[in-house]
């Protein structure tokens, strides 16, 4: 693998996707970790990110000299730069010109590898307060900004090189092009990293780790464990079985879609549990939202093990796969082996008599990734591309009381706003689309010659890359329109269509 060493930013996992999508394979390792355990990975490059310290603070991370006793290809980014400057010799200062923000570079005559055929002013995202003033000894100084005498640096006998910008934010815009020409044609790697390896290579360690043993998987109609379900299931056939609880509080045709065109697609043995009776009885006169999701979470566990009990009656069923991504695997240290239980439909909390080993085939892989192979397991398309929903489903989002009936209101107005975006084109610029109902709000209306006195319903259209952050999507006014027209006058309960303007932070994504 390419190896990234995390410094702390936020941009470790930005630069490891943009190394994939250069289809060079890549790994996140911690700074802390000792240049030996590195090297026992056998690296095909290492790549410094970015950090928020100053090299010279107190405690700042450093960089092991002993790294560049060995021959491994180094590229430094940032704070990497500057570490691996400081290392190799060079002079690092406080310029007292801070730069943050998109900045031109002025590239040097003499271009070199990585910025080498374009134009001498090159359009790049800075953000830091020291600077490298010296490159050391064997490296070439390709470029400079008016806050960064050294912006970027390479000695190509070595293997070596680093740039003061970011080249794995959008805004750099050769950026992607910097990364893979360090790839390329510095470190000499190929390109050879496709979703097609991943499949066969995963389906091959599934089938080495389960065997015979039997299998079983919940699926949440969420992309994660369709996917590692459809992998699971290209590995080891009939050895698996999913269960789908179907707990009531799924949008307008979302069982459905498991029920009948995944498992067309796939082939899966399905069992369906109709749990609805069960959790809207659970939830009966609840209406705090952390009362709600644990409420959830304890129905759908025991739902779960009874399915679980029956299956593993008639097999010897010893594996669990769960759905996990690589940003869960890095935010919860990289430990290997113990489930990462992010929400309650990542089976968590069985009893010890029913405990199984964990199948994690999408470990390595981010979000996007698990939808590029989720695309080349011939799922449907409407399945790879949905957008995140939350575990306890419509019940977070009905404030006030979850009942039979507020669930319907809101699925007909989520209906009507899924399809009108969906019209509109706009799906895949969309993160996710919560629909609210304010079911104990009520507000005067008038329809016809009437006063109606009847609910709001809130649109939350959101961009996000990760959750983490959010923005308020700027949906076209004539959608908005087209939405709450369509809402108000086919759902007769709502009569009132508004939009939530607020970023994350300060509000969440969903209301509750
Ligand atoms: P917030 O509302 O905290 O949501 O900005 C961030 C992301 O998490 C989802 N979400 C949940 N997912 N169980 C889940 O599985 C939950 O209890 C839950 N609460 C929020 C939310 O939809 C968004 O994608």
């Amino acid at each position: 693998p390419v190896l990234v060493v995390d410094f702390g930013a936020q941009y470790a996992q930005l630069i490891a996707r943009r190394v994939r999508e250069a289809r060079v394979y890549s790994e996140i390792v911690p700074h802390s970790m000792p240049v030996a355990e590195m090297l026992a990975k056998n690296p095909a490059a290492i790549i410094l990110s970015g950090g928020p310290s100053s090299v010279y603070e107190a405690g700042a991370p450093q960089v092991d000299a002993a790294l560049f006793q060995s021959d491994v290809p180094v590229f430094g980014i940032c704070y990497g730069f500057q570490a691996m400057a400081l290392a190799l010799g060079g002079t690092v200062s406080k310029t007292g010109l801070r730069e943050f923000g998109g900045t031109k570079i002025e590239v040097a005559d003499e271009a070199g590898c990585l910025l080498g055929g374009w134009s001498t002013g090159q359009d790049v995202w800075m953000s830091h307060g020291d600077s490298v003033s010296a490159a050391p000894q064997g490296f070439a100084v390709t470029a400079s900004s008016p806050g960064a005498p050294v912006a970027a640096f390479e000695d190509l006998v070595g293997r070596r090189a680093g740039v003061q910008f970011h080249p794995e934010v959008a805004h750099t815009r050769n950026g992607q092009q910097v990364l893979e020409r360090f790839l390329y044609e510095i470190a000499g790697i190929e390109p050879t990293w496709t979703m097609g390896n991943v499949l066969d290579d995963q389906v091959a360690l599934i089938r080495a780790q389960v065997g015979d043993a039997q299998v079983i998987c919940g699926l949440s109609g969420g992309v994660d464990s369709a996917v590692a379900a459809a992998l699971v299931h290209r590995a080891v056939g009939d050895q698996l079985t999913c269960v789908f609880v179907d707990h009531g509080l799924l949008r307008a045709g979302e069982a459905e879609q498991v029920e009948q065109d995944y498992v067309a697609a796939t082939g899966i043995k399905l069992k369906v549990v109709d749990a609805e009776e069960r959790f809207l009885t659970a939830l009966a006169g609840v209406t705090d939202p952390e009362q709600k999701r644990k409420i959830i979470g304890r129905e759908f566990i025991r739902v779960f093990e009874v399915a679980a009990r029956e299956i593993a009656a008639s097999g010897d069923v010893r594996f669990l796969v769960q759905g996990t991504l690589y940003p869960d695997v890095v935010e919860s240290g990289g430990g290997t082996g113990t489930a990462n239980i992010k929400s309650h439909h990542n089976v968590g909390g069985l009893p010890d008599d029913l405990q199984f080993a964990l199948v994690e085939p999408l470990r390595t892989l981010f979000k996007d990734e698990v939808r590029a192979l989720g695309a080349a397991l011939d799922l449907p398309e409407a399945m790879v591309w949905r957008h995140p929903f939350p575990g306890p489903g419509l019940a977070i989002r009905i404030i006030g009381e979850v009942t039979r009936d507020r669930l319907d209101v809101l699925r007909a107005a989520d209906l009507i706003a899924r399809e009108e975006l969906t019209a509109a084109g706009l799906d895949r610029d969309v993160w996710q689309f919560p629909v609210v109902l304010l079911a104990d709000v009520r507000s005067v209306g008038v329809q016809g010659d009437g006063r109606t006195y009847g609910h709001p319903v809130v649109l939350r259209p959101v961009s996000s890359e990760d959750a983490m952050t959010a923005d308020w999507s700027r949906l076209p006014y004539d959608l908005l329109a087209k939405i709450s027209t369509r809402i108000t006058n086919e759902v007769p309960e709502v009569n009132r269509v508004v939009l939530d303007v607020t970023s994350k932070p300060p509000g969440t994504i969903e209301w509750e």
